[in-house]
């Protein structure tokens, strides 16, 4: 379950940040579309107003002040207030503020004025008129600066994200790669050995199929012993390798039907080193090397090739021991017959913590076979 969330992980993250970059980019583009619809054509109305005013100002204040009604400030400032109402009624909700609200009521009274002819009554509306047009452009013009600061910032959060979206998609591309690669060395590794196994097994037919069912054996053991899914995987590589120095033993040695002598013994003893050895060079090997040569170490310390005991046999190498035993003693070889299942059985529960790890023999006795069916009819 981690492993794979770990192996998703990438794909959510660049899923969350392209939905953001998405999110993030309407809004952007809404944001803009209110401000350029909203913004510029308030604030030229404002400032045409303004013009309009100061114009009407100057000649309600001269010689001409009589003609006011019929200048063509009147119209100027007419026109512009014209234009902002219009643009008041279908702009933005925020265009109808009170402020807004404030100045076309003051320009009203002016136009009602001008309508009049009262220039005295122009005068003193645009005098209270301009100053409120004057803050609310200055306001609006503060307001536009907000917003296209605030359009800068996400348009450069955007490029930061989409940024982050790209990097994590190269390295997301560049780990599933390297887990590829290491993959299908992995499965080269496996075949060249498993080739060598064959050809191993081929050269001593008694063991044909032995270390395949050592693993299958090794395998149950391991989940009776609750073992998490990588050590299985080590400890199955381990089994199935586990006799490969036998290459470098002699055919004379290797396939004798009678007893050893010690002296061919002792060479024999040596194939769980040279196992170890052969596949010093495999990268991906290197942590099932120990397990090799240990899988003939016994629990009182007899074994070989270290004479470890106990608990300082590697624990893969213990279960290796178990399932390697059982596979000899229920096979037949040229010197002897095959014991049946419960015979076998028997034999691993007498030498329970003297040949073989006490744990590791009950995990086995109490383990069943390929068919679901328990391995062992054990009579106390
Ligand atoms: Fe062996």
């Amino acid at each position: 379950m981690k492993s794979r969330l770990k192996t998703y992980t990438p794909v959510l993250l660049s899923l969350a940040l392209g939905t953001m970059i998405v999110v993030l980019v309407l809004r952007i583009v809404s944001f803009s579309d209110a401000v350029t619809s909203y913004y510029t054509p308030t604030i030229l109305n404002f400032e045409n107003l303004m013009e309009g005013s100061q114009h009407l100002k100057t000649v309600a204040e001269g010689e001409k002040r009589h003609q006011v009604r019929d200048n063509i400030a009147a119209r100027h400032f007419t026109y512009a207030l014209d234009k902002l109402s219009a643009q008041v009624n279908t702009a933005w909700p925020r265009a109808r503020s009170q402020s807004l609200l404030e100045i076309l009521a003051e320009a009203g009274q002016v136009r009602t004025a001008l309508e009049q002819g009262d220039y005295t009554g122009v005068e003193t509306g645009l005098t209270k008129l301009m100053p409120i047009l004057a803050a609310h452009t200055q306001e609006h013009r503060d307001e536009l600066h907000n917003a296209q600061r605030n359009i800068r910032a996400l348009t450069i959060g955007v490029g930061l994200l989409s940024i982050l979206l790209i990097v994590l998609g190269y390295v997301a591309t560049i780990r599933e790669r390297k887990v590829a690669e290491l993959e299908t060395r992995e499965k080269q590794t496996t075949a060249a050995l498993t080739s060598l196994i064959t050809a191993l097994e081929a050269r001593e037919p008694y063991t044909k199929g032995h270390s395949v069912r050592v693993a299958q054996y090794s395998l149950q053991i391991a989940k009776g012993l609750d073992l998490d899914e990588p050590t299985q995987h080590r400890l199955s590589m381990a089994a199935l390798l586990h006799d490969i120095g036998k290459i470098g033993v002699p055919d004379n040695i290797l396939l004798k039907e009678a007893r050893l002598s010690d002296e061919e013994f002792a060479i024999m003893k040596r194939h769980p080193e040279i196992g170890a050895r052969m596949l010093s060079n495999v990268e991906s090997l290197a942590d099932i090397l120990p397990v090799i040569r240990h899988h003939h170490e016994r629990h009182d310390g007899k074994g070989y090739p270290d004479g470890l005991a106990g608990e300082s046999i590697p624990l893969l190498s213990r279960i290796i021991a178990v399932a390697d035993s059982y596979d000899a003693m229920t096979s037949t070889r040229p010197y002897r017959k095959a014991l049946d299942s419960d015979e076998a059985c028997k034999e691993l529960r007498a030498w329970r913590d003297r040949q073989w790890s006490g744990d590791v023999v009950d995990a086995f006795l109490s383990s069943r076979d390929q068919d679901g069916a328990p391995r062992c009819e054990m009579a106390e």
